[in-house]
């Protein structure tokens, strides 16, 4: 089943309910058409990929289209980053987080709208297992300060995004922005390991 339904599954999410074996998977945050997804599942079939979408309209695109490959190692499920973060997954219990494009919320007035801000990118590094990695894109030069602040300033230690995505698909968006020549900005950062506890 690639759509979850969050009325039928355990919360906190357990993968090897959803998955069929317990390891980490990669969370694709805001999956719009799930070009990314589907290209991850094609090129690294062995990867657990979880896609999160808002939008019904995206969310049941992705479901069909995986489920017309016959693609086994997608699960989408229709609820927000922050619902996700903050109520359904356990602590260092994702391998990546990947986030390509997130609305800008340009106007002041809707900018505690956006994703990256400090509590979700918190959030989020509690989600990551110990050496896991946030990777995020965007093309809107105001929100891309932001963000490298936003990044600089939580607990995640920030990396050179160049060689993370030499094996990972672009999605649609970065396609249409390649191709109109817009500047697009990277950012790849890293939780550290857990400290060892003292006796
Ligand atoms: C600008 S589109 C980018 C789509 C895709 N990542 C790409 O690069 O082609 C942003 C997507 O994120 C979804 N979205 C926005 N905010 C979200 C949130 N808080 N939680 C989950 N999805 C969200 C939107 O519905 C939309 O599909």
């Amino acid at each position: 089943m690639i759509a979850i339904d969050l009325n039928e599954v355990s919360v906190p999410l357990v993968w090897e309910e959803l998955f069929g074996w317990p390891d980490p998977p990669d969370v694709e945050i805001g999956a719009g058409k799930g070009r990314f997804l589907l290209e991850m599942a094609r090129l690294h079939p062995d990867r657990s990929l979880l896609g999160v979408e808002r939008a019904a309209k995206y969310h049941e695109m992705v479901c069909r289209r995986a489920a017309r490959r016959g693609i086994e190692s997608i699960r989408m499920v229709r609820t927000t980053a922050e619902d996700l973060f903050f109520r359904l997954v356990k602590p260092s219990s994702v391998a990546r987080i990947h986030i390509y494009f997130p609305d800008p919320w340009p106007k002041k007035r809707h900018h505690k709208r956006r994703l990256i801000r400090p509590e979700a990118v918190d959030a989020m590094a509690r989600a990551l297992v110990p050496g896991g990695r946030l990777l995020v894109k965007t093309d809107h030069p105001d929100y891309a300060e932001v963000i490298g602040e936003v990044l600089a300033a939580s607990s995640l230690t920030v990396e050179d995004p160049a060689s993370h995505f030499e094996d990972l698909p672009e999605t649609s968006y970065e396609i249409k922005y390649r191709r109109e020549d817009r500047p697009i900005w990277a950012f790849v950062c890293r939780r550290g390991q857990l400290e060892p506890r003292h006796a």
